[in-house]
């Protein structure tokens, strides 16, 4: 039996190999990501992600300055290694950025204290469920992604560049491009281990 939501799934895979010939419009792309946005669930409902898509020089802009920052960290001796994992994001067609909007937790949590504390993790759960909607999305029209976190690193200097609203928390970079090189072989636990039927 064959499942298109199970053969999208299959498909999307990591890709650090990235190019700029998008096998689509710039317009697909973006009405691709946000539909996947759209139609991701969210705790109550509260629909707290925000993505950014940057394109172009935008997205040059981007991992310009998570090279700047790594710079300042990392020892010289070992810079030439992130330096090049840093131009593989650099050379795809663009970058999304997910953050989840940190006023709408706080709605949430002032107006249902029972359950206040619950309101961060599940907020957490609901980026994770966006960023994979997208991430699927993307490979089901032959786009290739990856998803990286230099959020705590960068997410000050990103706000400031685009002008962004401080409620809103940077959780991850996903960036994104033609697929140059295609994923390996990829090794699984046996799912019998994870997965259980009873009854
Ligand atoms: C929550 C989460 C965090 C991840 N963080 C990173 C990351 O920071 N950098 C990275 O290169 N890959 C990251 N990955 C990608 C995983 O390493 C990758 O999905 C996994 O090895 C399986 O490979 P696949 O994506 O090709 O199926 C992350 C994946 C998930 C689900």
């Amino acid at each position: 039996m064959s499942n298109s939501t199970i053969e999208s799934f299959k498909k999307r895979r990591s890709i650090y190999h990235l190019g700029k010939n998008l096998p689509v419009s710039k317009e697909v792309v973006t009405n691709t990501i946000k539909e996947a946005v759209k139609f991701a669930p969210s705790a109550f409902n509260s629909q707290s992600a925000r993505v950014i898509i940057l394109y172009g020089d935008e997205s040059k802009k981007l991992w310009a300055i998570v090279m700047q920052v790594l710079k300042a960290m990392v020892p010289s001796d070992k810079f030439s290694e992130t330096e090049q994992k840093i131009n593989s994001f650099d050379a795809g067609a663009g970058t999304a950025l997910f953050f989840e909007d940190m006023s709408v937790i706080k709605g949430l949590q002032d107006q249902m204290p029972s359950y206040a504390a619950n309101f961060a993790l599940w907020s957490h759960h609901g980026t994770g469920i966006t960023q994979y909607a997208v991430w699927t999305a993307l490979a089901n029209i032959g786009i290739g992604a990856s998803l990286q976190h230099y959020g705590n690193l960068i997410e000050e200097q990103v706000k400031t560049t685009w002008n962004l609203p401080s409620s809103w928390s940077l959780i991850a970079q996903m960036p994104f491009g033609s697929i140059e090189t295609p994923a390996g072989e990829k090794e699984f636990s046996p799912i019998e281990e994870r997965v259980k039927v009873i009854g």
